[in-house]
This record gives C-alpha cells, sequence and structure tokens, in this order.
C-alpha cells in the first residue's frame, strides 16, 4: 500500500472538472485518504515547488499554481505513485496518451490540470507540506 500527493490544479478547477477528475481516481482503484481545497499564495506555492527553484519556468508556475483555488489530495493504494502518474499522462498534453486526464482536460505544459508526487521520498515531503497526521484516514 502506497500514498501519493495529487493536486487538481487552478485550471481544472475553473472548469469544473473536479468531480471528474476525483471519479477516475476511484474508478482506477485509489481510494482518497485525504482532500481539502486550498488557494496557495506565491510563498506558498514557492516552497512547495522549491526543487525547480531556478527553472526558467518557475515564475510562472508559482504565479499559476497561486492564481485561484486547488485541490490537494492524498491517493492511496498498490503502487500509487505510478499508478497515479500512468493516469494522469505526460507533463505536456500535447504527448499525453489518450484517455489521460491531462490529454482530457489540459490545455499546455504550464496549464496541465494536475501534479503528482514523482517518487515515494517526495510523495512523503509533499503529503507532510499539505496535511497533519488527524487529516489522513
Ligand atoms: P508538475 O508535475 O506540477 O511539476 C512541475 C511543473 O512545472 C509541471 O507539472 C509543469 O506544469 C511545469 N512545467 C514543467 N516544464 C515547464 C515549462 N517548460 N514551462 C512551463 N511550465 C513547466
Amino acid at each position: 500500500m502506497e500514498r501519493t500527493l495529487s493536486i487538481i490544479k487552478p485550471d481544472a478547477v475553473k472548469n469544473n472538472y473536479i468531480g471528474k477528475i476525483v471519479a477516475r481516481f476511484e474508478e482506477e482503484g485509489l481510494r482518497i485518504a485525504g482532500m481539502r481545497k486550498v488557494h496557495l499564495s506565491k510563498r506558498e506555492a514557492e516552497g512547495f515547488y522549491a526543487v525547480h527553484a531556478g527553472r526558467p519556468f518557475f515564475g510562472e508556475l508559482t504565479d499559476f499554481m497561486s492564481s485561484g483555488p486547488c485541490v490537494v489530495m492524498i491517493l492511496e493504494g498498490d503502487n500509487a505513485i505510478l499508478r497515479n502518474r500512468e493516469i494522469m499522462g505526460a507533463t505536456n498534453p500535447a504527448e499525453a496518451a489518450e484517455g489521460t486526464i491531462r490529454k482530457l482536460y489540459a490545455a499546455s505544459i504550464g496549464e496541465n490540470a494536475v501534479h503528482g508526487s514523482d517518487a515515494p521520498e517526495t510523495a512523503a515531503v509533499e503529503i507532510s507540506y499539505f496535511f497533519r497526521a488527524t487529516e489522513i484516514n
């Protein structure tokens, strides 16, 4: 059993895709072990994406992630990190496989509907960025 952090990004929230995206994770056998809607400040977005500080797209990324509310979730299941990444599809929606969330709901690499942790170590750090123990069940 594994846990991963998933974010429904401001573009997908604005486009009213929360329900479709959550339903997709549940249909794929992942369980929602934690969930909250948040509007990140620029500073909170910078903290979350600190690993990307210095990249040319960092300002654009953190502006976007603080531009409107997100839904942060913990997905739980066998192989949840990899499963989530398969369900999301490639970072760039133009390269995402048919049927993936980014292919279905995302417009560009910058506004790509969802985020998912990429490894067990980052999943642990990202989950603890948003959730305390009593909020995970
Ligand atoms: P995410 O999985 O949330 O992790 C980092 C994000 O940076 C990524 O999704 C993209 O939305 C964004 N990103 C990566 N590359 C670029 C880029 N070249 N231009 C703009 N945003 C990018």
